[in-house]
């Protein structure tokens, strides 16, 4: 299998601040990749190190066949990239920006006229060609940005979060963008931190924390890491219920989770739970509440980082990662 992109090693810090700590990872030509993690789990300085907008400090990165440190300009020529922050030029129209893209690449005027038809159909915005941008919803802009980062048929396309702040609705057709775009042929590298996102949309996920790759696979992989099902109960005493459950032979782990418990099994729950609820009411421990279920991708990163993904989607605080010194 052909890698578009080969990283080794790559750390990054800050002054003495590691926000990337020796991370490898490969993406395979035409797939879509995501890297899913919390706020500082240091994406962005991936991407933006992978995007040449940061230098490389540490590490080799090699992306569609040319070397960062020693090409970065072929690097450049051979990528479109989608920002976390909106960069569009308020003062210009749709069309304008991406003819004045265009230009800066040195696409020729009959190309140019082409390619902005075609990805202002593909984006949806022939309505809005000849409106300024400052003039568009979050949604458009978002599009437009896309558009812009496809004008030179790159062969991977980096976009950082490009789903924030989208309502549902809009970030759905927006993943149905990006596998069309997919479909014609552009790798597609892609951080997020929605779980829904990386699971629906991309083939390969690695799981970031604290500038460390966690886990890395296909979103079934990594969910039967987990094993068959989950039972979540919540009891009148999970301390005692922990070690009850333990011992069944078909319980590989009991965790805390919020009010419960969550009980990962390594065969078919609708078989087990029946056993487990006896044993429990032996002991005289009552369930207040149960719930079986399939390994989510949430329940994936809660296992592997020890929290919930959710917890961090609150009003954007400095960043939680840990200041590690080295
Ligand atoms: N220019 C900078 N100077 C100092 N620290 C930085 C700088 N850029 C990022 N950091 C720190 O590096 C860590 C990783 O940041 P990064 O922006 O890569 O995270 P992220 O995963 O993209 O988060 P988010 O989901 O919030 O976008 C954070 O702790 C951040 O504070
Ligand atoms: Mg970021």
């Amino acid at each position: 299998m052909e890698h578009i992109i080969e990283v080794q090693h790559l750390s990054h810090q800050f002054d003495d601040f590691v926000a990337v700590d020796d991370v490898s990872f490969s993406v395979e030509k035409g797939e879509i990749f995501s890297f899913l993690g919390p706020n500082g789990a240091g994406k962005s300085t991936v991407i933006n190190v992978l995007t040449t907008l940061l230098r490389l400090q540490k590490g080799s990165v090699t992306i569609a066949g040319y070397d960062l440190a020693r090409d970065p300009v072929k690097i450049r020529k051979s990528i479109g990239i989608v920002f976390q922050q909106e960069t569009l030029d308020r003062d210009m129209t749709v069309w304008e920006t991406l003819e004045f893209h265009g230009r800066l690449y040195g696409l020729e005027r009959a190309d140019r006229r082409e390619r902005i038809e075609r990805l202002i159909t593909l984006v949806e915005l022939e309505t809005k060609q000849d409106d300024l941008t400052r003039n568009l919803s979050g949604g458009m802009k978002r599009r437009l940005e896309i558009a812009r980062g496809l004008m030179t048929r790159p062969a991977v396309l980096f976009l950082d979060e490009p789903t924030i702040g989208l309502d549902p609705q809009t970030r759905t057709r927006m993943w149905e963008y990006l596998r069309e775009v997919n479909e014609e042929g552009t790798t597609i590298f892609l951080t997020t931190h929605y779980m829904d996102e990386a699971d629906q949309l991309s083939n390969h996920i690695d799981i970031i924390d604290h500038g460390k790759v966690i886990i890395s696979g296909r979103s079934w992989e990594l969910k039967n890491t987990l094993g068959q099902d989950l039972i979540y109960i919540e009891t009148t005493d999970n301390v005692g219920a922990t070690r009850i459950v333990g011992e069944n032979p078909s319980v590989r782990e009991v965790k805390k989770k919020g009010k419960g418990l969550l009980v990962m099994i390594t065969e078919d729950g609708t078989h087990l739970l029946p056993g487990i609820l006896e044993s429990l009411q032996k002991e005289g421990i009552r369930l207040t509440a149960v719930n079986l279920k399939k390994p989510s991708m949430d329940d994936v990163f809660m296992h592997y980082t020890g929290k919930d993904l959710r917890d961090e989607e609150q009003p954007r605080m400095q960043p939680q990662a840990r200041r590690t010194r080295r």
